[in-house]
């Protein structure tokens, strides 16, 4: 059966076809899922519910290195590799606010470490019958829409990225002390606010709201200020994929391109399971070059 790309109504976002990640991509199957992946920032892969965790990770490993670190404790036994979100183990892990319409917290993934995660492949597992969807914003077309000055602004500013900051958005959200992520050892990793993706060369806003906790250079108040309101531009509706996941869908998304963010459901009394793998960058981002 051939491979199907299905583009999505939204700005961002394709459904394969065609492809079951019980099968290691390689050669020219390989090329078109990073194509296709750097071209919609988010690809859905449907009915995957027979993929066993071994196979997931077999299947991220073409990527790039697959690794966890220290502060993800819940993982699956003998797969160390895949990390467990949702509410069904000994500690939940929910980066989503408690109540519909609640600040959402945007950002990409391990942007806070040395090696961020260039793609996240996450497999549903089990899913709340309504809420716990995953937002996806593009933000190719987030920095493309910027006025020019504020884009010339942006193409120089350097921001300053640790787990603090996400650590102060849960315990906003009443989350317990268990479900936040180990406080920062290391300093806040320094890295562009724009990024050229290396398969195409085009720029990209690279942030988070809540994780991006200062700019280089300015106060903290001001930077605060400016992360908030280029949230606010970046991350618009009309640049937005919504996935409402059903089990045994898997979406390997875009760290260089998409940010991403979750939306709350009944904790109390729904089950969310997803299994993520978290593929590594393996060289340090850089300011792009004036041109
Ligand atoms: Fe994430």
């Amino acid at each position: 059966m051939p491979i199907e790309i299905l583009p999505t109504d939204s700005v961002i976002g394709a459904e394969v076809r065609g492809l079951t990640l019980a099968e290691v991509p390689r050669g020219d199957t390989l090329e078109l899922l990073e194509d296709a992946l750097e071209k919609h920032g988010v690809l859905v892969f449907p009915d995957q519910s027979r993929v066993t965790p071994a196979q997931q990770v077999a299947f991220s490993r073409p990527f790039g290195p697959v690794k966890l670190v220290g502060g993800e404790h819940e993982k699956i036994a003998g797969n160390p590799e895949i990390f467990v979100v949702g509410n069904t183990g000994k500690e939940p892990v929910i980066f989503a606010p408690t109540i519909a319409g609640g600040e959402l917290e945007w950002h990409t993934d391990h942007i806070h470490l040395p090696d961020p995660a260039r793609a996240s492949l996450l497999l549903a597992r089990e899913v709340p019958k309504s809420g716990g969807d995953t937002l996806f914003a593009c933000m190719y077309s987030a920095y493309d829409a910027l006025d020019a000055d504020t884009r010339m602004l942006c193409d120089r500013l350097e921001v300053l990225n640790s787990v603090s900051g996400l650590n102060v958005y849960l315990e906003g959200q009443g989350y317990s002390e268990q479900a936040k992520p180990a406080p920062q050892a290391d300093p806040p990793t320094v890295w562009p606010l724009v990024r050229a993706h290396p398969r195409s060369g085009r720029k990209a806003l690279y942030f988070g709201n809540q994780v991006s906790i200062g700019i280089v250079g300015w106060p903290e108040d001001k930077a605060r200020a400016f992360i908030a309101d280029l949230t606010e531009q970046a991350c618009r509706p009309a640049l937005r994929y919504r996935h409402h996941w059903k089990a045994g869908d898997a979406v390997l998304w875009d760290n260089r391109r998409v940010l991403h963010a979750g939306t709350p459901y009944d904790l109390a009394n729904e089950r969310r399971e997803m299994h993520r793998t978290t593929i590594r960058e393996t060289a340090p981002i850089k300011l792009v070059p004036p041109a």
